[in-house]
């Protein structure tokens, strides 16, 4: 029986990383997971604008630092996210109290100081940084999204904050990160924020693809006792990381979770209520096989690409650890169960944890000049 963990598995093919919460570092459990299984740290939201500096000029570090010093005393590579986004920020960093955009003048200042304050703080500590997070847009025909940094700042804000990270600190990396670049469409407009930066001259170091995915579910299908349909994005595994790379050749994939729960019909923000609970929160009282095995196989695809493409990829960070801490519990509906993680809520192991160690294994067999003899064996 094959014993080694994911992580030995890769063997530094790439990082494998979690998303974490300062209550993880309080759970001896969740510790001793957390050093065992992954070798790199994101922290889930203490880095986020809104937590970092609630008020102008009011910076609080204490939770950052925690979860930064733990991963520098057990030898974890540790990821800043975020500097710079669309949400979780305060209202004062982009606008006047009536709403209305600040100046473009006041917004960059703001931008700068935010950026240099906590780049500098965190420095030592932190291999790289999400410096703009979802910059690209979803609708048809527009390239960048209608963010408040963008009303105050306009399109260079991006530039600008790559510019104000590459001065604050020239030793850690830059990065771009975003979600969708498995949608064509959206990859595109990623390709293309890629390609003007570098473009002008500004360094980006790493692209982030946040990698949310989920099963397929047709609509009006119980999902307790269906299969699911083959997901789009199972065939734009490797698609996506050719093109990511060819625009930046450090890819990371940085918020990887596979949902097993069918999108509601009535899309963001639905109400959990008696009527809907069994279509869209099917698997409160555990998963299905062939949910389970509709997970593994997909989880293993997608290791075969990460092991296949190491070249390519340095990491890959899982959004959270288990499957009771996922967010994906509370979006885009409040109060389901899911289970999109590699451990569950027991922080036991799931198949797709087993699927995805032994595609890596796997992988790195067919390339072994001894494939043959251990295939003989
Ligand atoms: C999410 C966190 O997981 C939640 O706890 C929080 O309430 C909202 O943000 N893209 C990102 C992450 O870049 O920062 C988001 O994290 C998930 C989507």
């Amino acid at each position: 029986m094959e014993s080694r963990t994911l992580k030995q598995a890769i063997d530094g093919s790439f990082l494998l990383g979690a998303a974490i919460s300062i209550r993880a570092l309080d759970d001896p459990a969740q510790v001793d997971l957390l050093t065992r299984e992954f070798d790199q740290i994101t922290a889930e939201n203490v880095m986020k604008p809104m937590h970092v500096q609630p008020r102008p000029g009011e910076f609080t570090f204490d939770a950052g630092d925690r979860i930064a010093n733990f991963a520098r005393d057990n030898g974890m590579t540790m990821i800043g996210h975020t500097l710079a986004w669309h949400q979780q920020t305060p209202a004062w960093f982009t606008q006047q109290p009536d709403g209305a955009p600040l100046s473009r003048e006041a917004a960059l200042s703001h931008l700068r100081e935010h950026i240099f304050t906590v780049m500098r703080h965190f420095r030592g500590r932190v291999l790289g940084w999400d410096v703009v997070n979802e910059a690209t847009s979803d609708k048809e025909g527009e390239f960048l999204r209608d963010a408040p940094l963008r009303r105050a700042i306009g399109d260079d804000y991006v530039a600008q904050a790559f510019r104000f990270a590459a001065e604050a600190d020239p030793d850690t990396k830059l990065y771009y990160n975003d979600y969708g670049a498995e949608r064509p469409p959206k990859r595109e407009r990623i390709v293309r924020l890629l390609n003007e930066l570098k473009r002008d001259g500004v360094r980006v170091d790493g692209i982030g693809w946040q990698a949310h995915l989920g099963l397929k579910w047709e609509p009006g299908v119980d999902a307790r006792t269906h299969e699911p349909t083959r997901a789009p994005w199972a065939d734009e595994i490797e698609p996506t990381i050719l093109a990511l790379h060819a625009a930046c050749p450090n890819v990371m994939v940085t918020e990887l979770d596979l949902d097993v729960l069918p999108w509601p019909a009535t899309g963001m923000g639905t109400v959990l209520t008696d009527e809907n609970r069994d279509a869209i929160d099917p698997f409160r009282d555990g998963v299905p096989d062939h949910v389970h095995a509709a997970q593994s196989q997909l989880y293993a695809e997608l290791f075969d690409a990460f092991e296949k493409h190491r070249d390519k990829l340095s990491r890959a960070t899982f959004w959270c650890v288990n499957d009771g801490q996922s967010w994906l519990n509370n979006w885009p509906v409040k109060g389901r169960t899911t289970h999109p993680l590699l451990f569950d809520r027991a922080n036991r192991p799931k198949p797709a944890y087993y699927a995805a160690r032994d595609a890596v294994l796997r992988c790195k067999r067919g390339r072994s000049p001894f494939s043959s003899k251990e295939a003989i064996r």
